[in-house]
Parts: structure tokens; C-alpha cells; sequence
């Protein structure tokens, strides 16, 4: 029978495992590896979302790499995007740097703009997104995402790093919201 699991109000089903979600993993690792081999990335990790993603990720790394964190919220206790997204800086020169973005998810894509805006700011060599999920159908914005894990359905996910109201994070897998 299919697992079922409630967080607060909502329910949810699984829809990639931890072994799904490892191999993936591996293979962006892979190509980032291979596309960054002789340079020193910065892995701009967004807060809180992608925190076990990017722990993962740069496990699986093997060129040298820096981590930094930034935070981008945008939805708060509500499971919309509204298109308010406030961008807390870490105040790290960037200057000249290539920097990766490491994200849980991209929705509107309007967190991602908003940060790639305020980035190019910093006249980095180079930005581009790595996004473990990707909800093309929700996208509004027009945004170039270089490494995407999985491209999944426009429904609330949760798991591997990604919140409802801060719960579920911790779950191994992850899981799509069911009516
Ligand atoms: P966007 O600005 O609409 O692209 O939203 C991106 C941010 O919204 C992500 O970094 C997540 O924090 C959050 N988000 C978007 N979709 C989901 C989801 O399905 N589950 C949990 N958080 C989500």
C-alpha cells in the first residue's frame, strides 16, 4: 500500500526515494565537476531549503569548492508563491568568482530572478542555478536553470531539506501533497 503521511493539515504522497534522489545527486556532482574542472566554484547555498541537498551535492564533488549561504525567502507559513521575495545578503566577496546557485526548488522562479539580480551586482565571473527540482508549468519568469535534478508536477512538495511551515525537512524522501 502506498505510504501516506500527514504534515499539520495536508497529506502527502512519496515521489522520489532517497536512492532515486542519491543517483541524481551524483550525476550533477558529475557534470559540475566536469564543467568547473580547474576553477574554484562558489556553492551559494540558499537557506534553509537546500541545506541537505548542497551537503549531499558537494560530498560528491571532488573539485575544490567554497560554500556560502544566502537566505531567500518567499512563502512563509502559505504553500504560494506570492512573487515578495526578500533576499538577506552574506556580505562575501563575489567579485570575479564563479558562483553556482544551490536550490531545493524552483517555482515562479521569482526567488532565483530576485538573487541572480542582486548577484550580478557583486560582477561575478559567472552565475548559474543548480535546482534539485524544477516545476516547469509554474514557472512566470523567464530564468536559465543549468542543472536541475527533477522537473515534477506544479503540487507542494516536502522532504530532503524542503518545509511545510518548517516541518518535513527531515524526511528522507520526498513527498507530493494528494487531495
Ligand atoms: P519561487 O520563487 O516561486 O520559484 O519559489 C522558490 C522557493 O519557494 C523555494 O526556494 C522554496 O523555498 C519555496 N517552494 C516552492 N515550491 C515549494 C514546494 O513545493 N515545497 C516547499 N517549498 C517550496
Amino acid at each position: 500500500m502506498e505510504e501516506t503521511i500527514q504534515i499539520k493539515d495536508l497529506y502527502f504522497k512519496k515521489l522520489l526515494s532517497k536512492e532515486v534522489i542519491r543517483k541524481r545527486v551524483k550525476g550533477i556532482a558529475k557534470r559540475i565537476d566536469k564543467d568547473y574542472c580547474g576553477k574554484n566554484p562558489i556553492l551559494l547555498l540558499t537557506l534553509k531549503g537546500a541545506i541537505i541537498f548542497a551537503a549531499d551535492l558537494m560530498r560528491e564533488m571532488e573539485i575544490p569548492t567554497q560554500i556560502e549561504t544566502i537566505i531567500a525567502k518567499s512563502y512563509g507559513m502559505k504553500i504560494a508563491s506570492e512573487g515578495k521575495v526578500e533576499v538577506i545578503e552574506n556580505p562575501v566577496n563575489l567579485k570575479g568568482k564563479d558562483i553556482i546557485i544551490i536550490e531545493d526548488i524552483v517555482d515562479t522562479g521569482y526567488t532565483m530572478q530576485s538573487l541572480m539580480n542582486r548577484l550580478q551586482s557583486f560582477e561575478p565571473n559567472s552565475i548559474e542555478i543548480c535546482t534539485l527540482l524544477f516545476k516547469p508549468k509554474n514557472l512566470v519568469v523567464p530564468l536559465q536553470v543549468k542543472y536541475i535534478g527533477f522537473e515534477i508536477e506544479p503540487l507542494f512538495v516536502v522532504g530532503y531539506g524542503l518545509d511545510y511551515a518548517e516541518e518535513g525537512r527531515n524526511l528522507r524522501d520526498i513527498y507530493i501533497k494528494i487531495d
